[in-house]
């Protein structure tokens, strides 16, 4: 769809109906101005666009909300987890819109939304994310698919996706295999690829997005992992510290990219494809940004949970 510029954060807000920021637990940094405790990036993308504009891009908040009448898996993990996000996703969610809707014109969000599966997380989705089918560019991540963390371990594969499609197409306001979103014309192309790879059925809905003849920013949970993309997301998560100027080898997210035949194509076919300007991702929890090809720089966005986010100009 095409949307006009205030229209879209417009109809976010009208929907979610939000409090004040004020109204937020105050102890965290509590003589800040309303915005100080986000922690925002700046980046830039050049197109040569007639109507500049800018996002929001933010990802991987990890909301942790149960029901009291929800079941004991999902009272053990809004207690663990809670402590691992630090209780205040919500409130970091809540800043970060209320900040776009003052210094953007749209909001980017590519997955991790919520943490697990239940009816608070999901009622949360709603209400943040607001009924408006496609008003918001967005992508599902890993934990979107996630019943109940470590205590009903994920496949990760198609085939396992399947037993909760119906259901986050039904709480998640936009297509959650390929929504498109042509903004000031460039087409903002959203793709599932929560498990790292990109499934067949996927590029050949990309394929026919590339024959609209538009910019394409491509929004995705997993990033596309490039060799320093991947030496920061080691040195993060493995605790390695900065030894040599040698690539970690391949492993995690990254050893799939390159062994699952669809998804090497694909990257190797985005690499040369010139309508391609620019990649959003998450996933990683860290920000984090290299050059993907000729045309196009990806960037990854720190956790929401955290407080992180980044603006992008679009010229
Ligand atoms: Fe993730």
């Amino acid at each position: 769809m095409d949307i006009s510029r205030r229209s879209f954060v417009g109809s976010l807000f009208a929907a979610a109906a939000l409090p004040s920021v004020a109204q937020d637990e105050p102890s965290l940094f509590p003589s800040r101005g309303r915005y100080e405790r986000l922690a925002l990036a700046y980046q830039h993308i050049h197109i040569g666009l007639e109507k500049p504009f800018s996002v929001l891009h933010i990802s991987d908040t990890h909301l942790t909300a149960a029901y009291p009448d929800e079941n004991a898996k999902k009272q053990e993990l809004h207690a663990k987890r809670s402590l691992t996000f630090g209780g205040r996703q919500e409130e970091a969610l809540r800043d970060s819109l209320a900040w776009a809707k003052d210094h953007v014109d749209y909001v980017v969000h590519t997955g991790d939304l919520i943490d697990w599966q239940s009816r608070a997380n999901y009622d949360l989705v709603k209400k943040y994310l607001g009924p408006q089918a496609g008003s918001l560019v967005a992508s599902l991540g890993n934990h979107e698919f996630s019943p109940d963390m470590w205590l009903s371990p994920a496949k990760e594969e198609e085939s396992f996706k399947d037993r909760s499609r119906k259901e986050l197409a039904e709480t998640y306001p936009f297509d959650i295999q390929l929504q498109s979103t042509v903004v000031n014309g460039v087409n903002f192309v959203a793709i599932d690829d929560v498990y790292a790879t990109v499934p067949a059925v996927v590029v050949a809905r990309f394929q026919a997005e590339v024959k609209k003849g538009l910019p394409i920013v491509l929004c995705m949970h997993v990033p596309f992992h490039t060799p320093e993309i991947w030496r920061a997301s080691c040195t993060f998560w493995r605790n390695q510290k900065f030894k040599d100027a040698a690539v970690p080898p391949p492993a995690g997210d990254l050893a799939p990219q390159q062994k699952d035949p669809v998804t090497r194509d694909f990257i190797a076919y985005l690499k040369g494809e010139k309508l391609l300007k620019g990649i959003l991702a998450g996933h990683l929890h860290i920000t984090v940004q290299e050059r993907f090809s000729p045309t196009a720089v990806q960037y990854v966005v720190g956790g929401n949970f955290l407080h992180h986010g980044q603006q992008v100009f679009f010229t």
